[in-house]
């Protein structure tokens, strides 16, 4: 039996009991304070914990604009996306899909800092917008000959670091074969990290996604395995998330010029 219930006020109280299917090893006894005059205690595995409470808003991108084949199934992506969504949904959060299929980037390559203010394509503002204010970015990705998706890589190319800094990410790949995007992974936290969001220690790796998961996103086997692998990387992006919404909210820690600064203050002497 599993029970989870939460309450939502301006902080949220999480109680997770966890009876079957997990072992004790698997477990982690968390004690739940910080919740106004009230102490919980708690015993859970890695799927999300949301031991501290706010309820967040992540944008979930995805990395495939193949709508053809082979190979065979096409947009393997989608599901993994979904599978993102549902998770941090199930956990109180808002998960927007962020699909690079919905945006017209045209032929030629200019970026939305590159537009003069307001003239900007519309989608693109609104994309800036939802980039400025989420608390956390989840970058699902597959692997192309070894690397991130250019679609991918394209779409974030279009904003500038200050959107995403002061916000972690997390780094999600799939692939058909056997390493589940792992390679693709590596350079990916080189491109976050430069980009602002730096990327959580946890990564998900899903090999062979087309039997993984099905077109709705839901596991085919081993769902509450899976659950605890995705969920131990989508709880340390929570964690990082909930502490840059603090500092974002002190303004002493705010008002650092560091994560803004010209990319040539860059330069050492
Ligand atoms: C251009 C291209 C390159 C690929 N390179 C790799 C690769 O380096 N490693 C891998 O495991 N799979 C590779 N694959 C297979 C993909 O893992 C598989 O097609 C997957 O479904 C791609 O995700 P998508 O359907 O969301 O586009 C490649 C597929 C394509 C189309």
């Amino acid at each position: 039996m599993r029970y989870d219930a939460f309450t939502n006020h301006t902080r949220r109280v999480a109680v997770n009991l966890i009876f079957e299917g997990h072992s004790q090893a698997d477990q982690r006894l968390v004690l739940m304070s910080d919740v106004g005059t009230s102490c919980y205690a708690g015993i859970h595995s890695n799927a999300l914990s949301f031991t501290k409470g706010s309820v967040m808003q992540f944008l979930v991108f995805i990395g495939s604009v193949r709508n053809t084949t082979p190979p065979e199934p096409a947009r393997l992506g989608a599901r993994v996306a979904a599978a993102c969504r549902r998770l941090l949904s199930a956990g109180g959060h808002g998960a927007e899909l962020i699909d690079p299929l919905a945006f017209d980037l045209g032929g030629s390559f200019k970026p939305h800092f590159s537009y003069a203010k307001d003239r900007a394509p519309e989608a693109l503002n609104r994309l800036a917008d939802s980039i400025r204010s989420a608390d956390g970015y989840v970058m699902v990705s597959p692997e192309y000959n070894h690397s991130m998706s250019p679609a991918l890589a394209h779409l974030l190319n279009h904003f500038g670091a200050s959107l995403f800094a002061w916000k972690p990410s997390a780094i999600i790949t799939y692939s058909a074969g056997q390493w589940g995007g792992a390679r693709a992974a590596m350079g990916m936290r080189g491109f976050l990290s430069e980009l602002g969001c730096l990327p959580v220690s946890a990564m998900v790796h899903i090999p062979r996604a087309q039997d993984a998961l099905d077109e709705e996103g839901q596991w085919q086997n081993d769902s509450e395995r899976w659950d605890d692998y995705a969920g131990r990387t989508l709880t340390q992006l929570e964690w990082w998330a909930e502490a840059a919404r603090h500092q974002r909210a002190d303004g002493e820690v705010a008002i650092t010029g560091s994560f803004t600064k010209d990319p040539s203050q860059r330069n050492a002497p």
